[in-house]
Formats: structure tokens, sequence, C-alpha cells
């Protein structure tokens, strides 16, 4: 391929243009994807200070003096049925509209699976839309080996959310709350281990474009709750996404989620993505007036025989780093 130059993140010294080329080039290629948090400098500097993302095994493809292709990959230490193993999680895969189907992401996904097995991962994991028949992104992934082994359906509630209901209270991210969340979800695959890098990054050090706070409804379900406002089309528009919804004794409630939807702006589109295999929460959200809006598939690719023993076997259900699709 001529005209083009692939690199590591870390290999661009100039931080400050590469944050900005990220963000601009993010907001072109996702800017019109429904429910995906818009991205600002401020936002990208946020993210890339993901905990484990490695700007070793990043990549970008350049062309002069433009970025016009990128991925990021985070290592993380993540469940797979029984085993706590390391996961190379690719996400933000993007090329700039005027350089598609020229194979800039293929080859800099070929970097990364390269990088992430020198780095001794044991597999790798992407999230991406499903579509029917499926479109550039699955059969590039599947293309190189990454297989389907959950699919996690983004449900949706326009606003008003008003209801007469006991509003979810507030709770500080203490180190006793992440424990609760450990107890309740951790058992489950797709669970990144929540050392206190990962808390802190998630719960406590959330951009200015937004904010992250932990909420208990009354029967004791825990959940954290993003919110913001979005420029869309210029037109601003307020989110609130639900994600790590952890109940006491395993089957939320339809009552639990009126009581964090109470606890969220009433104008705000509130978010939930949720395991098709799990099939309380389907319940409790469609009775609480969400809609499924689109499907995501959670995609690996097997780098050890332990990973490729986890996933053939897995029986536990799953969990969504919410992150790694709509970046909160
Ligand atoms: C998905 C995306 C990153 C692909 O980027 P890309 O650089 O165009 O990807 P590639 O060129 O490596 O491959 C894409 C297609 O071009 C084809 N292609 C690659 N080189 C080609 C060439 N020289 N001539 C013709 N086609 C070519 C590939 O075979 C592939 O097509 P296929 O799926 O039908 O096999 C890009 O479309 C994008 O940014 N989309 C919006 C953001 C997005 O959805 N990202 C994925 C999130 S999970």
């Amino acid at each position: 391929m001529t005209g083009y130059e692939f690199v590591s993140h870390a290999e661009i010294d100039n931080r400050e243009w590469l944050l900005e080329s990220l963000a601009s080039l993010n907001e072109l290629t996702f800017g019109h994807y429904d429910g995906v948090v818009a991205s600002s400098p401020a936002f990208m500097e946020w993210y890339t200070a993901r905990p484990g993302m490695d700007p070793t095994l990043c990549q970008a493809g350049l062309t002069g003096d433009s970025l016009v292709s990128s991925l990021f990959v985070t290592l993380a230490r993540m469940r797979l049925d029984k085993e706590l193993l390391v996961c190379g999680i690719v996400d933000t895969v993007m090329t700039h509209p005027d350089h598609r189907r020229r194979g800039l992401a293929r080859g800099l996904l070929d970097r990364a699976i390269a990088g992430m097995r020198e780095a001794g991962a044991d597999l790798s994991l992407l999230y991406t839309a499903v579509a029917d028949p499926p479109a550039v992104p699955q059969r590039l992934y599947e293309g190189l080996g990454y297989s389907t082994c959950e699919l996690v359906d983004r449900f949706v509630k326009p606003p008003p959310h008003a209801r007469e209901c006991e509003p979810a209270v507030r709770v500080m991210p203490h180190v006793e709350v992440r424990r609760e969340f450990e107890t309740r979800l951790g058992g489950r695959s797709g669970w990144l281990a929540l050392d206190d890098a990962l808390w802190a990054w998630r719960r406590i050090d959330h951009p200015s474009d937004y904010t992250v706070e932990v909420y208990r409804t009354p029967d004791d379900t825990l959940a954290a709750i993003c919110t913001g406002r979005l420029l869309s089309g210029g037109r601003p528009r307020s989110f609130a996404v639900m994600s790590d919804l952890a109940p006491r004794g395993g089957r939320i409630t339809a009552d639990a989620i009126w009581s964090l939807l109470c606890a969220a702006p009433d104008d705000a589109t509130a978010t939930v993505l949720c395991p098709r295999s799990d099939i309380s929460l389907a319940h409790a959200l469609e009775a609480a007036g969400y809609r499924a809006a689109g499907t995501e598939a959670a995609m690996l690719l097997p780098l050890s025989e332990a990973a490729k023993e986890q996933a053939a076997s897995r029986s536990s259900p799953w969990y969504v780093a919410v992150e790694s699709i709509v970046g909160v």
C-alpha cells in the first residue's frame, strides 16, 4: 500500500496533535452512530489514560501530515468462564471516509494482533454492530479470526421518565461499594478485574464532558449512571447510560429500573446494554418502557490454549464493559 505509514501511537511525539487528530477522526467516523458519546480532545485525554491502554500496541495510519486511521488496544485481566486471562481489548477502529477500502484497518489490526501475541495476551475482545448481511467491520473481524461469543442488545428509552417512584440514591464510590460490584458481577465472563486504577478511571476521574455516579435502588440494586449533553447536529441532546446493573439477588426488577430512571435527568435518552442471555434484565427494561434499538456482538479471538478452552466451555453469564462500546 503506497502513500501510507503505519506507526504505533507511542511513536507519535506530538501528543496534543495526536489527541486532536483522534478526536476529529472519531467525530467524523462515529458522530452519526446513535448513542455513542461525542469526543473532544478532553475526552480523548481521559480515554487514552484508560488503565492498561498501551500506546505501543495502539496503531495509527498516517498519510502526509494527517492521521487517517487508528485503533486502541487496552491490556486487561478479563474473566473468561473460570479463569482470569490477559485480554487485549480493541476499540475505536476507524478510517477516514476518503481512505477506506485500501486495507488500512486490516493492516492496523494485523499489527495490533501481532503486538498482543508478543505481549503475552491470551485473547483479544472487541465489540461491533451486528447487521444482516454483516457490515464491513464484522466481515473484517471475522476474516481475522474473531467470532461472536455473545450478542448485546442496546435498549433505549426516550424522555420523559417522570413517574411516581422512589428514586435511587447516590452513593459515594468508596472501596466497599467497589467490592459489592465485584461480589455481584465478578463471576461473569467479560468482567475486567477491578483494581484501584480502573475503579478511579471509571468512577472518579471522568472527563469534563459528563458525570458518572453510582446509585443504589430501594431494593438494593447497584448501578452506574453516566450523564451528559451531546451536541448532535448542532442540537443539544441529553443522555444517560446505565451500566454495571448489579442486583443483590441476581434478578433485576422493573422497579429498580424505574428508580434509576427517576434519578436520571428527565430530558435524557436513557440507554442500557443488555447481554442477550440476561433474560431477566431484558424483561425488566421492557416493563419500564425501554425498547431494543440495535445489537452489538462481543467478538473473541483466542490467542492461547487456555482461552480456546474457556471460550468453548463458557457457561457463565456475560458482563458488558460499556466503555468499549459507547465510550463511557
Ligand atoms: C470499518 C472501517 C474501520 C474499515 O476501515 P478500512 O480501512 O476501509 O478497512 P479495510 O480497507 O482494511 O477493509 C475494509 C474493506 O475493504 C476491502 N479492501 C481492502 N483493501 C482493498 C482494496 N485494495 N481494494 C478494494 N477493497 C479493499 C476489504 O476486503 C474490506 O472489505 P470486505 O469487508 O468486503 O472484505 C471503516 O469502514 C470505518 O471507519 N467505519 C466507521 C467506523 C466503524 O464502524 N468502525 C468499526 C467499529 S467496530
